[in-house]
């Protein structure tokens, strides 16, 4: 079996690990494209570092522009990846352009395509991921599901007899980071100026929060003006845009750093009092790490995590200090993103259904 999987943004390289892993340990030929969307050190070589994935086999340097120029110029760049490649398989992840882009290279091509992380909905058409996820799901061949409640979207848009209940990758890498993470020495890995337990970990990067000014000068007062010390993550994007609009990211609690390597990252969280964000992914790591977290977006794809007590939707400066002092949320040993091996089940299913 040989399987092309493309990747271009963080939470991708995230995702990528432990599929590489598996496909390594089942002996499946395992192609890594990786489209250049996310192209700082520290939002991409590191990941590939860390995460024992290697260098990508294809680079294919697209870099930034508007969602238009970028994804046209990887489905162009994709074409020629794929008919040189021709694979039993195109492996998408996620809601990114970089996803899109890879499944209707491919299926146009006639190459089978499944999608990891199926079935997500915010059911918000405001967000660019959300078109996506919605496209990409319609003209995959395969849907690797990573919850129920993705199945039921997807049973819903008449796509259940391409579902495959599968689990989450995430919890799979997040596991076994964890587990590493403890293990370390104390002088390994990057560490933050703060103390144990006692600041929360923020992390803001949607265009819905950081691209009107007013918005994120709303977000940055919120967080500048919490009970305890804030570290702020930043994002390119989010130090891009309060550049240029005049706004400090160092004031009040907050003070801003560049973002951490993934296993820096884990550490940080699980040492944090909370963590507050708009990312999709560190909401799920927070409630598998039993750190509270407050989510910055009025709705979210995974939510289990806020059925389950563990995240909290707030948007005002109100709301989001109301959320971040809330007490600790019941002790649950619910695992609605499956037991750490899913990525063994999704290498699985395309060695079976090539
Ligand atoms: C993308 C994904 C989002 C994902 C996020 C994770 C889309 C539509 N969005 O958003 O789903 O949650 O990645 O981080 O695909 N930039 C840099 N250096 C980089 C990458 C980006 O400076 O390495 C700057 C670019 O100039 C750009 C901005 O950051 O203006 C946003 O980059 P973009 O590629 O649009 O994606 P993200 O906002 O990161």
């Amino acid at each position: 079996v040989k399987i092309v999987s493309v990747v271009g943004a963080r939470p991708q390289f995230v995702k990528l690990a432990p599929i590489h892993h598996a496909a390594r340990a089942a002996g499946v030929e395992h192609v890594i494209v990786h489209t250049g969307q996310h192209y700082d050190p520290l939002l991409s070589d590191v990941f590939f570092e860390d995460l024992g994935i290697g260098a990508p086999d294809v680079h294919l340097g697209v870099g930034s522009g508007s969602h238009g120029v970028q994804t046209g110029a990887m489905l162009g760049a994709l074409d020629a990846v794929f008919d040189e490649h021709r694979p039993d398989w195109v492996l998408v992840y996620g809601d990114t352009n970089s996803t899109v882009a890879a499944a209707l290279s491919a299926v146009k091509l006639h190459i089978p395509v499944a999608h990891l992380e199926a079935g997500l909905r915010s059911f918000n058409r405001r967000m660019p991921e959300e078109h996506n996820r919605v496209l990409t799901d319609h003209a995959a061949d395969l849907l690797l599901a990573p919850t129920q409640v993705a199945v039921d979207h997807l049973t819903r848009e008449g796509l259940a007899e391409r579902t495959v209940l599968v689990g989450d990758v995430m919890t799979d890498v997040l596991f076994d980071v964890r587990d590493r993470v403890a293990r370390r020495a104390a002088d390994e890995g990057e560490r933050l100026d703060a103390a144990e337990g006692e600041y929360y970990l923020a992390t803001i990067h949607r265009a819905e929060n950081t691209d009107d000014p007013a918005r994120l000068r709303q977000v940055v007062e919120a967080l500048a003006g919490l009970d305890r010390p804030v570290v702020l993550l930043a994002h390119p994007r989010v130090v891009a845009k309060a550049a240029a609009h005049g706004i400090d990211l160092d004031r009040g609690s907050l003070t801003s750093r560049p973002p951490l390597a993934y296993p820096d990252l884990i550490a940080a969280a699980a040492a944090s009092a909370g963590v507050v964000t708009d990312s999709g992914g560190l909401q799920k790591e927070a409630f598998l790490l039993r750190v509270p977290c407050t989510t910055v977006r009025t709705e979210t794809e995974w939510v289990e995590t806020v059925e389950l007590g563990w995240n909290v939707l707030a948007n005002t400066r109100e709301e989001i200090a109301a959320a971040v002092t809330r007490p600790r949320p019941a002790a649950t040993d619910a695992a609605p993103y499956g037991d750490g091996h899913a990525a063994e089940r999704v290498i699985a299913v395309l060695s079976e259904r090539r």
